[in-house]
């Protein structure tokens, strides 16, 4: 495993954090408490010691699930939480909510469900643009004064809204997609992450399995599975991508004597993220993490996978599909 610290905090985290989205069950096709607290036993074995949630995966499942893995294996000392806040819901429609009551509510909620007295990492999940960021700024400055939270974060934030944010308030990571398939903040988020110190801790390593090799055009996903409405995984797309999947995981054979999977997250790491979320939920699937580490992409590797990428996918798409709608007023 690979440690870093956080700019401007005492944060040592892994550089390959364990999303646990999936694990609330709410948009993945159900939950299994007990496979997903040995998912986070066996990545915390592996050396995984930072772990992200958000009250909004299952609604507080997930939240739950972390508290109860956190507590059997009495570690809470040495692993960091980093969780989420401003997603509200009702009657199980999720929309933006970064009031400042219902932030503290949602907070609160947090704690109990984790079962600790502080969180390490505090995200705003999505921006909300009914409400100024410089007061949600505040709100979050608070409790890091108030030594309840260590870290602040904005997720799915462009640079001018972290410039706004942080007119109340410091801004220590920022959460925003990016995988060989999604790599939208090269563009902007990136460099200013960069240039301003902000580590970048990005989500969906694996592009929501599409980079594990295991997808394919038969598998059937069930319930609400997201899957289910991703452009990336219906046709005429599918089939672009999983030929990208295929070229992909020949050349991490023959040059690194590795699968797709851990080309994926290697890029990741290699290619400008200093934390890479890699969501599971079975402990199987934390199987290949070692074989992230002790190898690097160099820059010849680097061409021929953007060369792969050029050739295969002809329509790309973006992970916008998962934005939730801002406040009925
Ligand atoms: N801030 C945000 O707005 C935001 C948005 C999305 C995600 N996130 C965070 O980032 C985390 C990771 O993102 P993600 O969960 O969307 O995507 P991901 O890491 O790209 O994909 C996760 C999925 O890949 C499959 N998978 C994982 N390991 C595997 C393995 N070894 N072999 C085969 N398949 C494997 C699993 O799906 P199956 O179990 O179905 O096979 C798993 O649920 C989330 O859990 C969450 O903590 C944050």
């Amino acid at each position: 495993m690979e440690y870093l610290r956080i700019p401007g905090t005492d944060l040592e985290v892994s550089r390959i954090a364990l999303g646990t989205w999936a694990m609330g069950g709410w948009m993945w096709g159900g939950t299994d408490e007990q496979q997903a607290i040995a998912t986070i036993h066996a990545a915390l074995d592996k050396g995984v010691n930072l772990i992200d949630t958000a009250p909004v995966y299952g609604f507080g499942v997930s939240e739950q699930i972390v508290g109860k893995a956190l507590a059997q294996k009495k570690c809470r000392d040495r692993v960091f939480i980093s969780t989420k806040t401003g997603l509200d819901w009702k009657d199980g429609q999720v929309f933006r909510n970064c009031s400042p009551d219902f932030i503290k509510r949602n907070f609160a909620d947090s704690l109990k469900n984790l079962q600790t007295d502080h969180v390490d990492l505090l995200f705003v999940h999505w921006p909300d643009p009914l409400e100024p960021f410089e007061e949600t700024a505040r709100v979050l400055h608070q409790f890091l004064k108030a030594g309840q939270i260590r870290a602040v974060g904005v997720s799915n934030y462009s640079p001018e809204q972290i410039q706004a944010f942080q007119r109340g308030g410091p801004v220590h990571v920022v959460q925003p997609p990016y995988n060989l398939f999604e790599r939208e903040i090269e563009a902007d988020l990136m460099p200013f992450s960069k240039k301003n110190h902000l580590a970048l801790m990005t989500y969906g390593a694996l592009c929501r399995g599409l980079l594990s090799g295991q997808v394919t055009a038969a598998r059937e996903y069930q319930g609400d599975d997201l899957r289910k409405i991703d452009p990336k995984f219906k046709e005429p797309r599918l089939s672009e991508y999983l030929a990208a999947v295929k070229l992909l995981d020949q050349f991490a054979w023959q040059r690194f004597d590795r699968r797709v999977l851990h080309l994926g997250v290697r890029w990741v790491l290699d290619h400008g993220a200093e934390i890479a979320l890699w969501g599971g939920r079975r402990p199987d699937q934390m199987e290949p993490l070692p074989e992230i580490f002790g190898w690097r992409l160099d820059q010849p590797a680097l061409h021929a996978i953007d060369q792969i990428l050029q050739e295969t996918i002809k329509e790309p798409v973006g992970p916008e599909f998962m934005a939730p709608p801002a406040r009925a007023d």
